[in-house]
């Protein structure tokens, strides 16, 4: 006779919901968006099913149709680019008007806005370039002025995710100046460059025109600079930190959760959400065969030691929680 007795936790649902250790709440979850000029523009786009780009007027609609997000993570695609992505600072801004908008909308939501250059660079880069390099310098200082122009419209946390050297502290002492002390910064601290972020960079033509990003972003054979990357952020005054993505850097986000005593949030990037919505309908039996494979999968962040999850998914996992 077997002595073991495991099986009797799993007998049936009740007791099994009854012993789970790790479960998703609704305030675990951010959900990003992408917001364009214009009115009534609700475009699909075409790598990530399920995913549009919206105007203002909609994003409010949307989120007025879902009343259980907790928090949104804000990307403005502007309508023009230029050298010095000079659509990322200004107060007519479209994520200045967007978080604007949200906060005057809704009381009870916690709005983030993704810092960076990249989507409003016509170089697609995520610093500013002279000489044909990224200028560190000039470009925390362009990084700290745009998280300025955010936390006036309005944003709870600005999230820099450049990757620059110093731009946590150069953002903290920009906002102090200026009497923004609430203002939160949920920092992408250890972001890596990574090919999993190739639908993102189709949604927000970002995609750098020369080069690549290894210079900035950290480099997926290293796990012990991360954990450096985190430290030095948690110093320069980061209130939550990034792991980023979540999926192929699990062990990142649980040595992180070891180590340090701050809130985490894990990015289940473009690529990812693609690639399982592929998986999903490759397998196709079932209609809610997506849903589970997310609940599976955001679950093994949350795990790992994720607080936060920031996913595409975010709608179809909150409607199941609830
Ligand atoms: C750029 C940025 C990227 C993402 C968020 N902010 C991609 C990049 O570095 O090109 C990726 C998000 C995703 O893939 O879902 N600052």
């Amino acid at each position: 006779m077997s002595s073991t007795t495991l099986r009797r936790l799993r007998r049936n649902s009740l007791i099994r919901d009854w012993v789970k250790e790790t479960e998703l709440h609704p305030k675990n979850i951010i959900l990003p968006f992408f917001v364009v000029e214009g009115k009534g523009v609700q475009e699909p786009i075409k790598s990530m099913p399920g995913v549009y780009h919206l105007s203002i007027d909609n994003l409010i609609k949307d989120l007025r149709s879902a009343p259980q997000i907790h928090s949104v993570l804000l990307f403005g695609i502007p309508n023009k680019k230029d050298k010095s992505g000079s659509g990322a600072y200004k107060k007519e801004g479209i994520t200045q008007k967007a978080i604007r908008a949200l906060k005057k909308e809704f009381k009870d939501l916690i709005v983030i806005s993704d810092v960076c250059l990249c989507g409003f660079t016509s170089n697609g880069h995520c610093g500013i370039i002279k000489n044909g390099r990224i200028d560190n310098d000039a470009s925390i200082k362009a990084l700290a002025k745009i998280a300025l122009s955010h936390a006036e419209a309005g944003a709870d946390f600005v999230a820099p995710s450049a990757m620059m050297d110093g731009q946590v502290k150069a953002i903290r002492q920009a906002l102090n100046k200026k009497g923004f002390k609430d203002t939160g910064i949920l920092a992408y601290s250890a972001k890596y460059a990574s090919n999993f972020y190739g639908p993102f960079r189709e949604a927000l033509d970002s995609a750098p025109q020369f080069g690549d990003r290894k210079s900035y972003q950290m480099d997926f054979r290293n796990a012990n600079e991360a954990l450096r990357e985190i430290e030095e952020d948690i110093k320069e005054g980061a209130d939550i930190i990034m792991v980023k993505p979540a999926l192929a850097y699990l062990d990142i986000i649980y040595r992180a959760k070891q180590k340090f005593n701050i809130p985490i949030a894990a990015y289940n990037v473009s690529g990812e959400y693609t690639m399982l919505q592929g998986l999903a309908n490759s397998v196709g039996d079932g209609r809610d065969r997506p849903l589970q494979l997310f609940i599976e999968v955001l679950t093994s962040i949350k795990r790992a030691g994720a607080d936060f999850i920031i996913t595409y998914f975010g709608k179809e996992i909150l409607r199941w929680i609830k």
